[in-house]
Formats: C-alpha cells, sequence, structure tokens
C-alpha cells in the first residue's frame, strides 16, 4: 500500500440473495463481541446538572422547528442516574461491550477547563461496567461540541482540532487506566455535512464549504488525538467510526448514473476513506470541489497527521442507495430545471439529498431512487447484502492492507412499535433487520473480511437528533413518561445471540 495513493470509485452489482448464511444457523469467530450503541445527547439527560454547559444541540433545540416536535436531549433516557440500572440491563442482555460517548460539555462545559463533576460520571459509569464484566468502549465525540468551542468558529476552524486533543488526552489522563478502547469521531461525515452544509443538524450552519472546513479539521482532530493517545498507551485500542453508504448507480450502463454514484461515494465514504488509511484526498473529489476551498485549509504535514495508523475501523451501516443523476419522477422537476418539492427532497435525517449528499450545486445532484425495497421508519432501505459488499471493499482497498480490524459499530432499525397492553414489544421486523444484517456481517468474515464484533443500534430508545423522540431505535423499548425500560423481543433474541455466538435458525 504505497502511501498517498487513492482508489477509485468502481460501482458494484448487488449481490444475489439468498446468500450462503441466508438460512439455518450461523456461528461467529470465538471472541466476536457483542454490544450495543448509545451517545451521550442521545440518553444522558441531566442537560444542566454537574456543571454541564450548553453543547451546540442544546442550543439547536432550542430553535423553533429545528428538532420535531420541540423535544430536546434535557431528560432523554435519563442515563445520568439511571446508569446502574442501564448496566444491570446490559448484563441481562449479555453483551460484552457497551458503545458510549463522553459529552465534551459535560466534562470542559467551555471547551476547555476540566470539571471534575462531568469527568467523575464517566469514571462511575466505566466503574459500574467493568463491575458487570462489561468492556467500555468509549467514544469521545459523537456530535455534541461545545457551545463556547462553536462561537469561536466551530469545526470549519482549525484550532478546535487542537481543542479536541486536549479533550481527548484530559479525559486519557481520568480514565484510561480503565478504558482500552478508544474511538475519536463518531460518523464525522454528519457532523461536517448535517452540522454545517445542510443544516439539519446542530450548530444548522448551510454552507459547503464550512462543511469541507469542518470535514478537514475533524479528520485533523482525529489524526492528531490517535497520535497523542498512542504516545501515552501504546497497548489502547485506537479508532474511528464512519458513516457509508453503497452507491448504485441505476443505470450502470449510463455515464451519468455511475458519475453521480461515484460523487456519492466520494462524499459519504472516499472523502473520509482516502485521507485517514491512504493518506491522500481522491483527486476526482478535490476536482468536484476545487471552488469550494477545501484545499486552502489543508497544510504541509495535515494527511501524514490524518493517516496515523490506528487499529479499529468502526462501521455503521444502515442504508445503501440506487443513485441517478436524475430525479426518479420528471414531474418533480420544475420548468427552469431546478428540483422541485418532491424528488429531491428525500430525505437523510431529515435533510434534502442535494444538499447533504454534496456540496455541489443542484444542476449535478445526485437523486436516490426507490428500488422497491422494504423501508424502515425512517424510510431507508433494507438491503442487507450491501453491508457484504461494503465490508468486502473496506478490507480489501483500506484495512486489510494495513491490518486495521472493522467491527460494525452501528446497524439497527426504527420501526413504529406498538406496545402491547403488558407492556411487550414484539418487533419482529427490527429483529429481522438486525438476523439479515448479522448473516450478511458472517458473509463477508467468510469471505475473510476481519470483522471481530457487532453492536446493536440502539441498546435503548432515545433522542433521534432532528426526529426527537419520534423514532424507536431500540432493542429496548423506554416510557419517556416513566423512564421504564422494557426489553423488546429483539432484545430477547439479540441477548440470546449474545450469549450463544450464533444467530439461530
Ligand atoms: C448514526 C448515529 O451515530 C446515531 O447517533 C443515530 O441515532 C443513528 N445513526 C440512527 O440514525
Amino acid at each position: 500500500l504505497a502511501p498517498g495513493t487513492t482508489v477509485p470509485f468502481v460501482p458494484t452489482t448487488p449481490l444475489a440473495v439468498p446468500t450462503a448464511n441466508a438460512t439455518g444457523p450461523v456461528a461467529f469467530p470465538d471472541g466476536f463481541l457483542w454490544g450495543a450503541a448509545t451517545a451521550s445527547y442521545q440518553v444522558e439527560g441531566a442537560g444542566a446538572e454537574g456543571g454541564r454547559q450548553d453543547s451546540i444541540w442544546d442550543v439547536f433545540a432550542r430553535i423553533p422547528g429545528a428538532v420535531k416536535n420541540g423535544d430536546d436531549g434535557m431528560v432523554a433516557c435519563d442515563q445520568y442516574h439511571r446508569y446502574p440500572e442501564d448496566v444491570a440491563l446490559m448484563q441481562r442482555l449479555n453483551l460484552d461491550t457497551y458503545r458510549f460517548s463522553t459529552s465534551w460539555a459535560r466534562v470542559m462545559p467551555d471547551g476547555k477547563t476540566l470539571n471534575p463533576e462531568g469527568v467523575d460520571y464517566y469514571s462511575r459509569l466505566v466503574d459500574e461496567l467493568l463491575g458487570a464484566g462489561i468492556l467500555p468502549w468509549l467514544t469521545l465525540y459523537h456530535w455534541d461540541l461545545p457551545q463556547a468551542l462553536e462561537e469561536q468558529g466551530g469545526w470549519p476552524v482549525r484550532d478546535t482540532a487542537l481543542r479536541f486533543v486536549d479533550y481527548a488526552v484530559a479525559m486519557h489522563e481520568a480514565l484510561g487506566d480503565r478504558v482500552k478502547v478508544w474511538t475519536t469521531l463518531n460518523e464525522p461525515w454528519c457532523s461536517a455535512f448535517l452540522g454545517y452544509t445542510s443544516g439539519a443538524h446542530a450548530p444548522g450552519r448551510k454552507s459547503p464549504a464550512d462543511g469541507l472546513a469542518a470535514a478537514h479539521h475533524l479528520m485533523l482532530a482525529h489524526g492528531s488525538a490517535v497520535q497523542a493517545l498512542r504516545e501515552r498507551d501504546p497497548e489502547a485500542s485506537l479508532g474511528l467510526t464512519l458513516n457509508f453508504t453503497v452507491s448504485d448507480p441505476v443505470d450502470p450502463d449510463d455515464p451519468a448514473d455511475v458519475d453521480a454514484a461515484r460523487r456519492d461515494d466520494g462524499m459519504f465514504n472516499r472523502l473520509f476513506l482516502d485521507p485517514i488509511l491512504r493518506g491522500a484526498y481522491p483527486q476526482d473529489l478535490l476536482d468536484d470541489v476545487a471552488h469550494l476551498g477545501l484545499t486552502d485549509h489543508v497544510r504541509p504535514g495535515d494527511l501524514e497527521i490524518i493517516s496515523t495508523p490506528i487499529d479499529v475501523l468502526g462501521v455503521n451501516y444502515y442504508n445503501g442507495g440506487a443513485v441517478s443523476a436524475r430525479p426518479q419522477v420528471a414531474r418533480d422537476v420544475e420548468p427552469d430545471g431546478t428540483a422541485g418539492p418532491d424528488g429531491a427532497r428525500e430525505t437523510t435525517e431529515g435533510a434534502p439529498v442535494w444538499e447533504v449528499r454534496s456540496p455541489n450545486p443542484v444542476p449535478d445532484g445526485i437523486y436516490h431512487h426507490s428500488r422497491g425495497l422494504p423501508t424502515t421508519d425512517m424510510g431507508w432501505e433494507v438491503q442487507p447484502e450491501g453491508l457484504t459488499r461494503l465490508l468486502l471493499r473496506l478490507q480489501e482497498d483500506y484495512t486489510g492492507p494495513r491490518g486495521t480490524a472493522l467491527f460494525i459499530t452501528e446497524n439497527g432499525a426504527a420501526y413504529p412499535d406498538v406496545v402491547q397492553a403488558d407492556g411487550t414489544v414484539d418487533d419482529q421486523d427490527r429483529l429481522d433487520f438486525i438476523d439479515q444484517h448479522l448473516r450478511a456481517t458472517k458473509d463477508a468474515i467468510d469471505a475473510g473480511v476481519d470483522v471481530r464484533g457487532y453492536f446493536a443500534w440502539s441498546l435503548m430508545d432515545n433522542f433521534e437528533w432532528a426526529l426527537g423522540y419520534s423514532k424507536r431505535f431500540g432493542v429496548v423499548h423506554v416510557d419517556y413518561e416513566t423512564q421504564e425500560r422494557t426489553v423488546k423481543a429483539s432484545g430477547r433474541w439479540y441477548g440470546q445471540v449474545a450469549a450463544d455466538n450464533v444467530v439461530p435458525e
């Protein structure tokens, strides 16, 4: 693997299903880690307790109309107070590991001064996990930047990356004796482009140039933090989690569709994969965004820092997409050729596709078509074989040559759960979703991909960002009135899978 070489986009074809592991019991390799994931702002609550101050999400949630139903994370699942109960729940589900994130605004309310009370919460959580025999998998940044740092420019500004390193080192200082797995960032694509380009997420800015600057500085923060933590703790397992798509051209014989898929793949996948795992930005992407000033932010040495070797690449996979250069339905195009009210407005986490998928202007737009696959409550296609293809590609082009391990750090589905009179939730749809994606994961493992664990998103229903509490992803149901937790059918099933290391019949 020559440093500084990138990988061109080559479309693949959806795999024929059923695959080898589509039916029957499927055993996972010994030592495969079973976990569940959450994030600080989505579950903790206690928004104004213990010295915590505003993060960008607190401020964003106060903007009328920014979050569905005016919801916010002030109480959420109240995990801040209920963590012993939640850890007991994880034990009941036989989880090997819990992936949670620490809130920078709790630990450093002004973005730079340590708040011992905030650190203490995570210290107690970690002790509780270790006492229950559960491996703490700590993510340092899951989207909740201290508002104080946003006011100094946020992620489009280089200094934020330096502040992040101080935060990472302070957390390691406090917890490094007990926490051995560190993820720097969760889904920097979302932080950059939902936060600074589409404005669908906090801080709600709408600038393609700011989104790209944010992406670069997020990666710089990641690489610099990996260097700092590696130096302090050579034994720790270090990495980051990216969100991925699988871009299939609607018509593989139409060069315009193939090019739309290339740009979609570029903005989602290669913009992060190539700098981090191959040490260079893809040239085709640099050409696409040449007018947006990305390279103005890239200083000599940055790509060496960004590509500092990592031990783990976390894979968040929910769905891929059928991508075209044209809207699916002709009537969705206005007479002047711009996108109309429907076709271009298929949303990802509430944001118009043409804005978030690519900072290119609308005429160069990327349109996601429906291909008739079943969808979840988010409107996302259920496409498990896409996960197999993604994992094969990651292993071959990115992680395999560097010996980087893959973990599925998020996979799961929102469905409109029905709570029975006795309080139970029989979510066969979610159970099937996880079952199919585990089988797809095993297909990749059988083909030689080094996947070492799987985390369900999510342990429990929680604050789904701009969609508030309206979407439920948990394998555990949360009654937000009473904070009562009830394990769903999917949770009982998943707990058995974790205990047996086998997906049953
Ligand atoms: C990815 C994010 O990391 C998580 O916070 C979010 O809730 C899920 N996707 C579902 O949208």
